[in-house]
């Protein structure tokens, strides 16, 4: 999804702006910050201030752009900018179609669609404009450059524009005889303006503020604003002025937009390629390793502890089930796994020097607070790995590793759990390569793979939703639903029953598949639906006689394999083939699977995907 970012400078800023707070720095840095939506190109214009507004746009990442303009002395002049993320909806990613698009007098940005651009363009082609890209939004900046050429006054300009817009749209504008000036509206599509010591910002989603300020405004649709690096001033649809509240972030969950998706939760699923491709990009090196130095831990820190005692909740508890397979497998590490309520009353034992490691989405987690607090109590050295900037948890904890997965709105965790395992999984190899019991050459493969070929899967899985549509058709007739698996398949079946469980409100449990005989094998009936979880060829012939005496009672057997793991036809009822990935990592890709299960199963049976009854995004009580 597009994102948007703009930063008009106060005089002061203009003063400092030697000072490295130049308008590109933050335009770039708000960019990053907005990778989490998914997008193919970017681009970026600054006006300095004479008005001459200089605009660079590349068809590749942020980093691009940024290598492209931070040495370009026009670009790091400026007193005002406006950028853009660009996840293409009409033309291809390139840079013609790419964000920024000017007109002689107007240079904007926009997020979203314009249905009758077709119609638009034919029209403004009729008064002269020539196009330079396949895009919808280059038709609102010739519009608005037309509007502009008859009044010279922006407020009429765009309010005459909107006149003509069908479809949802997020517009940053600049007007290259109004230097200083950002102009943005909106309908159906996000964006917040907001006020802080440098400036005046805007942007489509909160993670591009968080550096600058927490006091934002979200205007409504019609709503016109001007920022002028002093001031924001807010207009009605009708150009009258009105007066507003800035209002300090407090997450306000439900402001943000789905942005076309029929759920958060969906978008969610469909933001965890690029969540976890940014959250392990960002600890990787230029060498290609694990590189925790950008979350402020000195190498020295991983191997200052003899001991690690992870403590969390729900799902951010599954994530550190993971987490202790890969740190015990790989690094030898002793690692115990505590649900944070019940730690506060009885900790583990303390072996040697303990690094204490927080888990935790919201950073919120009362529980999870508490149970932190005891163990640094106890002197344990304390880690957060955390999704929400400046949250309680991370502000209590020693060092902090931030998931960059972005706002996560819906109550049952996604991104927030992948990315947390995407997490643990590089302190896994950081730990293994520091006690020398992984080769520097295996090391670049783990990283490697887990930066490409884990999202790529990922971005697999969320294509295939009609094959998982199928399986939920059976599953959403049943009362009880079992995963069963051995090792890291098991773990990552505790994740895949809570998703079912919480927003579907099906009964499920997980089970190690080797344990099922030893009582709950007793539940299993004709069709009761055991989803077997089988990615290492290692526990074939285990998991070959597991599946069997689960068959042997006429469940519902469905396989959810990856490609390398045997599956002749009579072993199950259906199967779904995960795409191949290295075993260490398949928690993060089979879980993918279980989302959209438990996301179709609820649908199908009218649930409040985003709400389920009961249960809040944020436990902030004990
Ligand atoms: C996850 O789907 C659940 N909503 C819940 O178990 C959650 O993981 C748990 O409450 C912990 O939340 P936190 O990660 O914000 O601390």
């Amino acid at each position: 999804m597009c994102g948007i970012v703009g930063f008009s400078g106060n005089q002061s800023a203009r003063e400092k702006t030697g000072s490295g707070k130049k308008v590109r720095d933050i335009l770039i840095e708000g960019l990053y910050s907005l990778e989490y939506r998914g997008y193919d190109s970017a681009g970026i214009a600054v006006t300095d201030e004479k008005g001459k507004i200089t605009v660079v746009k590349s068809s590749g990442r942020v980093e691009e752009l940024d290598h492209m303009t931070e040495k370009n002395e026009k670009m790091n002049s400026g007193i005002c900018g406006i950028a853009h993320t660009r996840w293409a909806t009409h033309g291809r990613p390139t840079t013609a179609n790419a964000h920024p698009h000017s007109s002689e007098k107007v240079t904007i940005v926009h997020n979203g669609i314009i249905d009758n651009y077709v119609d638009l363009k034919k029209m403004l082609e009729g008064d002269g404009y020539v196009f330079l890209s396949e895009t919808d939004t280059e038709t609102v900046c010739h519009l608005i450059d037309r509007e502009y050429k008859k009044t010279s006054d922006p407020i009429e300009a765009i309010r005459n524009s909107l006149d003509y817009l069908k479809g949802s749209y997020a517009l940053a504008i600049m007007f290259n005889d109004r230097p200083g000036e950002i102009w943005a509206t909106r309908k159906d599509n996000p964006l917040i303006v907001a006020k802080g010591e440098d400036g005046c910002y805007l942007a489509s989603d909160i993670p591009a503020l968080l550096h600058h300020t927490r006091d934002i405004y979200r205007p409504a649709d019609g709503e016109i604003l001007c920022l002028n690096g002093e001031k924001v001033v807010l207009f009605d649809r009708e150009g009258r002025e009105k007066n507003f509240e800035f209002s300090h972030i407090d997450w306000n969950v439900n402001a943000a937009d789905k942005e076309g998706f029929p759920h958060f939760m969906l978008k969610e699923i469909f933001e965890e390629p690029d969540a976890v491709r940014r959250c392990v990009s960002h600890r990787i090196g230029e060498d290609g390793l694990p590189d925790f130095s950008v979350d402020g831990i000195p190498d020295e820190m991983w191997n200052s502890f003899d001991s690690i005692q992870i403590i969390s909740c729900g799902s951010a508890t599954h994530a550190g089930y993971v987490g202790r397979y890969l740190i015990e497998a790989l690094a030898d590490v002793p690692v115990t796994v505590n649900t944070a309520s019940e730690y506060r009353y009885m900790p583990p034992a303390f072996v040697g020097k303990t690094l204490a490691i927080a888990i935790s989405q919201s950073g919120e987690t009362a529980d999870t607070l508490a149970a932190l607090r005891k163990a640094k109590e106890k002197g344990c050295t304390s880690a957060g790995i955390i999704n929400v900037f400046g949250s309680a948890i991370a502000r209590e904890s020693d060092y902090v590793m931030y998931t960059n997965a972005g706002p996560e709105i819906a109550v049952a965790t996604t991104k927030g759990y992948t990315t947390q395992v995407a997490v643990l999984s590089l302190i896994a190899c950081k730990l293994a390569l520091a006690r020398g019991r992984m080769t520097k050459e295996e090391a670049l493969s783990y990283c490697d793979s887990l930066k490409n070929a884990v999202p790529d899967a990922i971005g697999n899985i969320t294509e295939r939703r009609d094959e998982i549509k199928k399986a939920a058709m059976r599953i959403s007739k049943q009362h009880d639903v079992y995963f069963i698996g051995r090792g890291p398949d098991y773990y990552a079946g505790i994740e895949c029953s809570l998703k079912l469980k919480e927003i579907s409100y099906i009964h499920s449990e997980a089970y190690a598949a080797g344990e099922l005989k030893h009582g709950t094998l007793a539940l299993i009936e004709k069709d009761t639906p055991v989803i077997a979880l089988c990615t290492d060829g290692m526990y074939y012939e285990k998991m070959n006689g597991n599946i069997r005496e689960v068959r042997a009672r006429d469940c519902y057997l469905l396989l959810v394999h990856s490609p390398s793991f045997p599956h002749p036809e009579e072993f199950s009822d259906d199967r779904f083939e995960l795409p191949e990935v290295p075993a260490v990592f398949t928690p993060i890709v089979s879980v993918v699977f279980a989302q959209l299960l438990a996301y179709e199963t609820a649908v199908m049976l009218g649930c409040d995907v985003d709400h389920p009854r009961n249960l809040a995004k944020s436990v902030t009580v004990e």
